[in-house]
């Protein structure tokens, strides 16, 4: 965190000669590379394993920026007033004029948007003749990265640079609202859906009964330790690595807190870094206590549910 200004300009080097890096946002940390750039882009999807099949987000500075290559409307200004900088990703109409390369939109008319909060990254977008392009930074369907030694942990000496911001103060991915159509909610994340309701007087929910994928990247099987994991669990078996959001009063070596005092954002940050850190140790299988459906209760289930589908 200490050399910022030149972690910048080591950035804008690496990111201008089209290489990837490693950068953090307060949800997780992002592989990101010239959006413009078909070749810059390119290495995004050889490092991360994905298909190209699977759009990618991309994060901008300001809204100036952003209407170089995307339709704005109501909806999203108003979202936009109230919640950017920050944890919410919009997919908008690419414009005809957009520059953006094709392996990011899948030759789609649709742009997934994001301005990132995260002090750092939003220097270094300052500073880029370009938007950036950046999933989450893992090999694809594995648990995204909340810090600089995750990134490592899933490329070792494959990227050449990785900005250190700290931990990621979320610890889960962005909430994904279309607004091509009607508002619709594509991913739960960040930001709580009440907000973007009360913000839009809409009633938007989200759906997922694993009827049909409606973006590409939303798998059943994602953010996966490698290891099966046994949900709504009481009593754990004793090879397993217990994550827990409630103190107990026997405590085990094998138990993993999220939280001590049933605080579900706090255990929504310690999620992925917990699944790594228990994958790291070689455990076999996961077993969860259950967790309330409720606030960010609800985005923890998603994404464990996805972790543990087989
Ligand atoms: O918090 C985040 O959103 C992080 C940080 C790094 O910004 N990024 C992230 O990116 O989670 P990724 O690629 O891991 O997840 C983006 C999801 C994918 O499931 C992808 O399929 C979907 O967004 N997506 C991208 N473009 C889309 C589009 N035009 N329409 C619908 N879904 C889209
Ligand atoms: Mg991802």
């Amino acid at each position: 965190m200490k050399n910022n200004f030149s972690n910048i300009k080591k950035s804008k080097y690496y990111l201008d000669k089209n290489e990837c890096i490693g950068i953090p946002t307060e949800t997780v940390y992002g592989l990101a590379a010239n959006a413009y750039s078909q070749k810059a882009t390119s290495k995004i999807f050889k490092l991360k394993k994905r298909t190209k099949k699977n759009p990618l987000i991309v994060h901008y500075h300001n809204l100036k920026m952003l209407k170089n290559d995307c339709q704005t409307n109501a909806y999203f200004i108003k979202l936009y007033k109230k919640l950017c900088p920050g944890p919410i990703t919009f997919v908008l109409r690419l414009k005809k004029s957009s520059n953006i390369s094709k392996n990011v939109t899948n030759k789609k008319k649709t742009l997934a948007v994001r301005f990132p909060k995260h002090s750092v990254t939003r220097k270094l977008l300052k500073e880029l003749k370009y938007p950036l392009a950046a999933p989450s930074a893992n090999i694809s369907s594995r648990i995204s990265p909340v810090s600089k030694e995750d990134v490592k942990d899933e490329f070792g000496k494959k990227i050449k640079f990785i900005i250190d911001g700290g931990r990621s103060k979320i610890g889960l991915e962005s909430t994904i609202v279309s607004l091509i159509n009607k508002p619709q909610i594509l991913r739960l994340g960040g930001i709580k859906v009440s907000i973007i309701n009360k913000i839009l007087k809409t009633r938007l929910k989200f759906k997922n009964k694993n009827k049909k994928i409606i973006i590409p990247g939303q798998g059943k099987i994602h953010y996966s330790p490698g290891i099966p994991i046994r949900l709504n669990i009481k009593k754990p078996k004793q090879y397993e690595a217990f994550m827990l959001i409630k103190k107990k009063k026997l405590s085990d070596k094998n138990f993993y807190y999220l939280s001590k005092t049933n605080n579900l954002k706090e255990a929504a940050k310690n999620l992925y870094k917990t699944m790594r850190i228990i994958k790291n140790k070689n455990f076999k299988c996961i077993a969860v206590e259950k967790i309330p459906n409720t606030g960010f209760g609800e985005v923890i289930n998603d994404r464990l549910k996805r972790a543990s589908a087989k």
